[in-house]
């Protein structure tokens, strides 16, 4: 075997142990190392250095002293001078943790049951070897190569991903939109997995724009389809920048739902943190707007006087006095009117859910220069109607991308349009194969109740000590000394935990994209010329 390293001295148990190298070797930490078993299969073993140190057999603590005065009264002096040569005949010795070995199709990686005999050899772990005990068990992505090898591809396994949700967690300009685009394109290029993109920043539109190394290399882009809930000017004036920048049309449509598509739940919490509602206006509310998005009628009309009328009716058996009623049907006008994705003509036509999430397709909602609360309320009406056609079966399963997840789901008691609903996805989502990738760079502001709900979390640079806790917390595969490797990741740099992938480690996410990258960080000396 190639890629000796040394020798093991002494084992601390079946899992633990200890090697030195010979005078001069070289093992970094984190290093991942092949050790042969000496059962009858002759089992190989993957284990990982997690301590190192550097010693010297002619220089000891007593000899650094002597060293030491000697270099103090001759600093001209050095260890040739004394008769030490050379690279003073450093050895180092490293602590390694045991992974295990991994049957093929097996989950998880089966540990040494006897201690590693003395003197048995530790080698480099090969690229056939690491590829071996990586392979994929089903159908699966490769996002990138392992770091420290570039021969070993990493596979993520897409139902697991998918189907237990996933967070993208990094500090801004890390590659958190790259990475999830990276996936998008994997799963895009070999299934049919519906997706369907809530893009806050209009980045994700670039999917349709193949990147130039691919120029004929249409699958993706062919498969996305850009939504704009805004106003047609706002999406004309958007459309154009887009042609300006890449020089393709990018036929994006206009998105509308009915106003009754707000649950009442949904519509109190807009109008109260828009605009504050009494208590009267809340109960008239209560009373009434289950029967107004359930009445056939109503629930299609564009004449929001109608829906004001019917709660008027309803208003008056709840409620005394007429300044309650009146006061929150101004309320509900103006919430109508300010509402972009509102439909208020005939010729707007209402979202098919059929076509938002289908087999093929990459939907992206570009939510970009709406305000954030109405952000928040198309989420809430999209993805609870997305939840309800999946558990009736009339939509097909699907991935569903939350970039900037703390607006929507923030931490603690802050309350949005979409958190109940994005927690309920969360929660039974799974059973329904409706998977969600939440993407943040500030994890500690995100809902803690959703975020575990992730069963895998992509991680990569994050140096805020709350954010590293708080991942931790949330997630039982990081370890403190993963924390350790994500505080000095560089961009496109990656941890991939939980239970998509057979082992975590780290990761460089694919440079070669399918598609160009839309999210950019403006660069002040280059806008500056534009004026
Ligand atoms: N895997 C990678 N390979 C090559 N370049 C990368 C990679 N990942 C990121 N980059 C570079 O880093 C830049 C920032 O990446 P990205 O837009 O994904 O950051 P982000 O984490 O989404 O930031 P933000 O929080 O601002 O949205 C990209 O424009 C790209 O140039
Ligand atoms: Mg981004």
């Amino acid at each position: 075997m190639e890629g000796f390293l040394g020798t093991i001295y002494e084992t601390i148990s079946t899992i633990k142990l200890r090697f030195s190298t010979k005078p001069g070797g070289s093992v970094s930490s984190g290093q991942l190392v092949e050790i042969i078993g000496d059962n009858k299969s002759k089992t190989h073993y993957l284990g990982r250095v997690t301590g190192i140190e550097r010693k010297n057999y002619l220089i000891d603590q007593d000899g650094a002293v002597q060293l030491s005065t000697l270099y103090e009264d001759n600093e001209k002096l050095n260890s040739e001078d004394i008769g030490i040569k050379g690279d003073f005949q450093d050895y180092v010795i490293c602590e390694v943790e045991i992974i295990g070995n991994r049957k093929s199709n097996g989950t998880i990686f089966n540990r040494p049951r006897k201690p590693f005999k003395i003197g048995t050899k530790v080698y480099k772990a090969s690229s056939d070897f690491l590829n071996d005990q990586l392979k994929p068990w089903g159908n699966s992505i490769e996002i990138g190569k392992f770091r420290d090898n570039k021969k070993v591809p990493i596979h993520i396994d897409l139902n697991e991903l998918i189907s237990k949700h996933f967070s993208v967690l990094a500090m801004t300009g890390s590659g958190k939109s790259w990475t999830v685009s990276v996936i998008i394109e994997a799963i895009a290029n070999n299934f049919d997995i519906p997706i369907l993109i809530f893009d806050p920043h209009g980045e994700y539109s670039s999917l349709k724009i193949p990147s130039n190394k691919n120029i004929n290399q249409n699958t993706i882009s062919d498969k996305v389809k850009v939504y704009m809930p805004s106003d047609i000017t706002s999406k004309e004036r958007s459309d154009d920048m887009f042609k300006e920048k890449f020089g393709i049309d990018r036929e994006s449509e206009l998105l509308h739902v009915n106003i009754t598509e707000l649950e009442t739940y949904q519509i109190i919490h807009l109008l109260r943190s828009l605009y504050d509602l009494s208590e009267a206006q809340s109960r008239i509310l209560q009373a009434g707007w289950t029967d107004i998005i359930e009445d056939p009628e109503l629930r299609n009309t564009i004449n929001i006087e109608k829906i004001i009328k019917k709660l008027g009716d309803i208003g008056s058996d709840v409620v005394q006095g007429p300044s309650a009623k009146n006061i929150l049907s101004t309320k509900l006008r103006i919430l109508f009117n300010s509402m972009p994705f509102i439909r208020k003509s005939t010729s707007d036509t209402p979202l098919e859910l059929n076509n938002l999430v289908k087999k093929g397709q990459i939907s992206v909602i570009d939510m970009s220069g709406i305000e954030v609360i109405h952000q928040q309320a198309l989420m809430a009406i999209l993805s609870s109607k997305i939840l309800k056609s999946r558990m009736e079966g009339r939509i097909p399963p699907l991935l569903m991308i939350l970039e900037e997840a703390h607006r929507y789901i923030p931490s603690g008691a802050v309350s949005t349009a979409s958190k109940p609903t994005i927690k309920r996805v969360a929660q039974e989502g799974r059973k329904f194969l409706m998977g969600m990738g939440i993407v943040s760079q500030r994890p500690s502001r995100l809902d803690d109740d959703v975020l575990s709900q992730c069963n895998n979390q992509v991680i990569m640079r994050l140096t805020n000590p709350n954010d590293q806790n708080y991942v931790k917390k949330v997630s039982e595969w990081v370890a403190d000394r993963d924390l350790e490797e994500i505080r000095s990741m560089v961009p496109g740099e990656a941890f991939i935990f939980g239970s998509a992938v057979p082992l975590s480690l780290p990761i460089k996410v694919t440079k070669d994209r399918l598609t160009k990258h839309g999210g950019y960080t403006p660069d002040i000396i280059d806008e500056i010329e534009k004026y």
